[in-house]
């Protein structure tokens, strides 16, 4: 009898394992590999009346979409072929243990010099919904940006009703002059830039501009569709609706959310949000619009209004009536967008840190540096614009990436004392004295502890001028547990947490001259760069990055750095 049992025993647990090995080799076969190439390149297109040669890829603009399921690995091969140095991201992908595929210029990697190339391979983990990519290296990305999808898993499918259609819309923003020489002007002057002389949906400017190109989207009576939306734009916050139609937000960010239903969206540059729109009026022809949200007082800003048109089948014959506009909040209104913000939430309770290691407060907002009159001095009064996070305007470096210093250990290339809380206490939002105008230069980054819990209260400042600032953290999303105006109150901010079901997000628009708090587990090794992605912001300065230390183990670190990363 042992003897007997001796042997099927091995037996039955051999016959258990292979079927465990069968089955992971299933899912393993599931996830698929992507392999694209991505050739960077001039081309000539003509928006408004004008033709331009613009950075495009794959001559296509917006650029090509990425369609990918949760768990596949991507594999692009970025060719630049312009005259301009260019880098990748890959926005909201989380990157685990690969900020080598991240792409910032000068964080993560040096540029892709003209005529180089470098392959970008990342596996998307546990991840799915509307993200996009862009470039990251000056102000490319205005043209340089296209749609990344990550679908449900076989098998697997979407918390609400498949709908019968999915459509990418790509929010953009159109200057008549090359960006790259709006952005030198800037730069010359410290002067504000120019603002941008349409906006544009998949491209197009739509009707309500000289020498119009409008996309038009068809659609049959009674079906539901889904809009994947992305706000694309360089430097505008947006408000977005369909004319006679509800929006039932599903997801923002990649991370579902509990339904509710709006007539208007608000957008921060880089943010997404996936509506589902049931085609239930009479059938006929009904423009999408998006135009500014504006907070800053007394500051510029592009005030035209793009459009596309959603058009139902039926009543495509006949001679086309013009479609009907919706109505769109006035470019101030911030209560339209805190009421919609003050939706989102998580579709159910989800885990949010509540023991805190790491403690920070951040001041986010403009800043002048005083300099003789001149030329180069004709921000406000005689100054240069600048930006800051705790005082400190971000400089990038320009010998090696920092990603690349702390890996290998190359002194002298960045610091990491950036301050946990601002240097001086004042009157955020107050009226703030002069001698608090002035930033200090600095590259310097933040160090976590593997694993640590951290919390970032976020808050405006009022220097210049208040203005709502989207706040994006790379290789993370995180949860929204708090925001608010005026100057962030722990005592009192703190009992209102929503620590049951925040938002989860990768992009934060801060309200105007308020706060937002954040939380995340920092587990993801690297170095991940947090930071405005108002273009022009980003230039003076408003970012940060943080360095993520090593935890224990393979799984645990950041992988070896690929053969092919550009040098500087
Ligand atoms: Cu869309 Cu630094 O990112």
């Amino acid at each position: 009898m042992e003897a007997y049992n001796g042997c099927i025993k091995p037996q039955g647990n051999f016959l258990f394992l292979s079927l465990l090995f069968l089955l992971a080799l299933l899912a393993f076969a599931n996830a698929e590999t992507h392999h694209h190439q991505f050739v960077v390149q001039e081309t000539p297109v003509t928006r408004l009346c004008k033709t331009h040669n613009i950075i495009t890829v794959n001559g296509q603009f917006p650029g090509p979409t990425l369609e990918v399921r949760n768990g596949d690995t991507l594999v692009v091969e970025v060719l630049n072929s312009a005259r301009y140095n260019v880098t990748i991201h890959w926005h909201g992908i989380r990157q685990m243990r690969t900020p080598w595929a991240d792409g910032p210029e000068y964080v993560t990697q040096c540029p892709i010099k003209p005529g180089a190339s470098y392959t970008y391979r990342f596996t998307i983990e546990n991840q799915e919904g509307t993200l996009w990519w862009h470039a990251h290296s000056r102000w490319l990305r205005a043209t340089v940006y296209g749609a990344l999808i990550i679908y449900p898993k076989l098998g697997t499918t979407y918390p609400f009703p498949k709908p019968k259609h999915e459509i990418p819309i790509l929010l953009g923003e159109w200057w008549n002059r090359d960006p790259i020489s709006v952005l030198r002007q800037a730069l010359f002057t410290g002067a504000a830039p120019n603002v941008s002389d349409a906006y544009t949906i998949n491209g197009q400017t739509g009707d309500l501009y000289p020498c119009k190109g409008t996309v038009r989207f068809p659609v049959k009576s009674g079906e539901t569709i889904l809009l994947r939306i992305i706000n694309a734009a360089l430097n505008q916050q947006l408000f977005f609706s369909v004319a006679n139609h509800r929006l039932t937000v599903v997801e923002a960010d990649a991370a579902y959310t509990k339904p509710f239903t709006t007539s208007t969206l608000m957008l921060g540059p880089a943010q997404t949000t996936n509506v589902l729109l049931t085609a239930d009026q009479t059938p006929g022809r009904y423009y999408m619009a998006a135009r500014a949200y504006a907070s800053a007082q007394n500051a510029p800003f592009d005030n035209t209004t793009t459009t596309a048109i959603l058009e139902y089948k039926s009543a495509r014959k006949g001679v086309p009536s013009r479609p009907t506009l919706p109505m769109l909040p006035a470019y101030n209104d911030t209560a339209t967008v805190s009421a919609f913000t003050a939706q989102i939430k998580s579709p159910s309770k989800v885990e949010v840190p509540t023991q805190i290691d790491e403690n920070l407060f951040f001041t986010i907002g403009l800043g002048f540096v005083n300099c003789t009159p001149g030329p180069r001095c004709q921000g406000p009064n005689n100054t240069r614009f600048a930006a800051s996070m705790n005082n400190i305007s971000f400089v990038l470096p320009r010998k090696t990436s920092l990603l690349q210093a702390y890996y290998q250990n190359i002194p002298g290339v960045y610091t990491t004392d950036f301050p946990a809380v601002p240097p001086i206490k004042f009157n955020y939002t107050g009226n703030v004295s002069r001698a608090l105008w002035q930033p200090r230069f600095g590259t310097k980054l933040y160090k976590l502890k593997f694993g640590s819990r951290v919390q970032i209260v976020l808050q405006d400042t009022a220097i210049f001028t208040t203005d709502d600032h989207p706040i994006h953290l790379h290789g993370y999303h995180f949860y929204v547990v708090g925001q608010g105006t005026g100057n962030f109150n722990p005592r009192r901010d703190t009992a209102s947490f929503n620590l049951i079901d925040p938002p989860q997000r990768n992009t934060i628009d801060v309200p105007v001259g308020g706060w937002a708090v954040i939380r995340f587990v920092a587990d993801n090794p690297g170095v991940w760069m947090f930071h405005c992605h108002i273009d022009a912001h980003l230039t003076w300065g408003l970012a940060m990055s943080f360095l993520v230390e090593n935890g224990v183990g393979k799984l645990q670190s950041v992988e070896p750095p690929p053969a092919d990363l550009p040098p500087c």
